[in-house]
């Protein structure tokens, strides 16, 4: 439904008609402008869940869920994907443009020049136990960065708003590999300057001081396209978590660490794991239909891990190029016949046939497959959402960037419909029933 000609709407209340503005973007949904609403009404708008309302708007992201279509600054993800790589994709998602040679270089100095933690930052970890979940770790020492830089420049002064953006792109694979090596008993691995933001992970991850660690260029360029396909998603729970946390002038460390605390939940980016976990259960194809009459049975809170968007009602981009990229990986590791990988196409197919889906247009998204080519990488399960975590961070400080920058920008306090207790006269205890 296209809105391009409206510029109003009318709404009448009590006999009061009243116009608000329709403003229209670049390219998806116009949107009608509700600022003046409360005021010449009183009545306010009730959207829980936000199924039909703009938080702010952006020039960073777009997603055109009928097509199945995602665009980071105009480009779509299958170009950026096949033809360029996380380093200049943050560029792009921070600066809006891609760079340059000078600029790529000077940017990727930027990044690995903060790629080392304080080394009390290692303190930290000896707090948790070593099953500790590793999102809970990185919830914590993320957290814990604010610490160590804070101070009230970090939202007022743009240099300073940079660098800090510089600092978080580059200390998460350091924290989140430190955060693995700690569950495993392993000694922290230091970054090395001279490879590649997905080899210094790689290596910082799996490296051990007793012999050379030898990269693979194959799992190197898998786990860019990964980080690339995750790096940003318009306004989801955790970007919206990072907006509204920097709506107040928190600590840009704290609010990425609010960011990580919202992005682990199964609803959103610990889906990749529940999907493992979800695969593993089932088991065998034989056992796909009693899922599938699960995940439709309003009874059962069981739902398909990896199937489902609030935006896409088509095939994910990401979970697309994410199957192709299993393939690849599977093969180039000489894994024939992955038997998750197997049981993952055929249950997407199943479902992709079953009426209840596609009356309700659910596809597999971006969390259906990542899973399992972590898995033949040798990554651990509980490091999914984490690593899911590494790649968005350049989104969440592009849009806390994008946020805080803005000079019409508010803090964000949102209203409610009240139907708790009316006003009643306090009971002493001794009268209470
Ligand atoms: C991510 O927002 C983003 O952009 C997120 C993300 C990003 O990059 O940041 O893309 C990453 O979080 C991907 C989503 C990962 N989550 C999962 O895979 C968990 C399984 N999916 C669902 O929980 C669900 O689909 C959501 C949470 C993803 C979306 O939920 P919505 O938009 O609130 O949709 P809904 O719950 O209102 O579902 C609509 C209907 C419901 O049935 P009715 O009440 O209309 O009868 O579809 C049903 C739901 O019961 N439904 C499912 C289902 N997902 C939705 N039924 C079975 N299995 C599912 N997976």
């Amino acid at each position: 439904m296209s809105h391009e000609s409206l510029k109003t709407v009318q709404l009448t209340v009590g006999g009061k008609t009243i116009t608000l503005p329709i403003l229209t973007g670049t390219d998806g949904p116009s949107v009608i402008d509700i600022r003046t609403l409360y005021a010449e009404t009183g009545l306010l708008t009730y959207d829980p869940g936000f199924t039909s309302t703009a938080s702010c708007d952006s020039t960073i992201t777009f997603i055109d869920g009928d097509k199945g279509r995602l665009l980071y600054r105009g480009y779509p993800i299958e170009q950026l994907v096949e033809q360029s790589d996380f380093m200049e994709v943050s560029y792009l998602l921070m600066y809006g443009e891609l760079p340059n040679v000078s600029q790529r270089a000077h940017f990727s100095q930027d990044i690995t020049y903060h790629t080392l933690v304080h080394e009390q930052i290692s303190d930290f970890y000896s707090g948790f136990g070593r099953d500790a979940h590793p999102m809970a770790i990185m919830v914590g020492v993320v957290g814990a960065l604010s610490s160590f830089y804070h101070n009230s420049k970090e939202t007022q002064d743009e240099s300073t708003r940079e660098v800090a953006c510089w600092r978080l792109i580059a200390k998460m694979p350091t924290l989140a590999a430190m955060a693995y090596n700690y569950s495993v008993g392993r000694p922290f691995t230091y970054p090395k300057n001279n490879l590649s933001y997905a080899g210094n992970f790689l290596r910082m991850m799996f490296s051990v001081p007793s012999e050379e660690y030898i990269l693979s260029p194959v799992l190197e360029r898998a786990m860019d396209r990964i980080l690339v396909l995750h790096a940003d998603h318009e306004q989801n729970a955790s970007t919206s978590t990072v907006r509204l946390a920097g709506s107040s002038a928190a600590n840009p460390f704290a609010c990425i660490a609010s960011g990580i605390a919202a992005l682990w939940g199964p609803a959103h980016g610990g889906a990749n794991e529940a999907v493992l976990s979800m695969l593993t259960e089932i088991g065998t194809a034989d056992r796909i239909p009693e899922f599938i009459k699960r995940a439709k049975d309003k009874n059962d809170p069981f739902r398909l891990m990896g199937f489902g968007h609030r935006i896409y009602k088509n095939y994910d981009p990401r979970a697309k190029i994410m199957r192709e990229t299993c393939h690849e990986v599977l093969a180039e590791l000489g894994v024939k016949n992955d038997p998750l990988l197997t049981l993952a196409m055929e249950l997407e197919r199943i479902a992709l046939e079953d009426p209840y889906f596609i009356e309700k247009k659910l596809y597999p998204n971006v969390d259906f497959y990542s899973g399992i080519i972590f898995r033949a990488m040798k990554i651990p399960v509980s490091m999914f959402t984490v690593i899911f975590a590494v790649a968005r961070t350049v989104g969440w400080v592009s849009q806390w960037r994008e946020m805080i920058s803005d000079p019409m920008q508010k803090i964000g306090r949102p209203r409610q419909l009240y139907r708790g207790n009316i006003e009643r006269p306090f009971v002493p205890v001794e009268k209470r029933g």
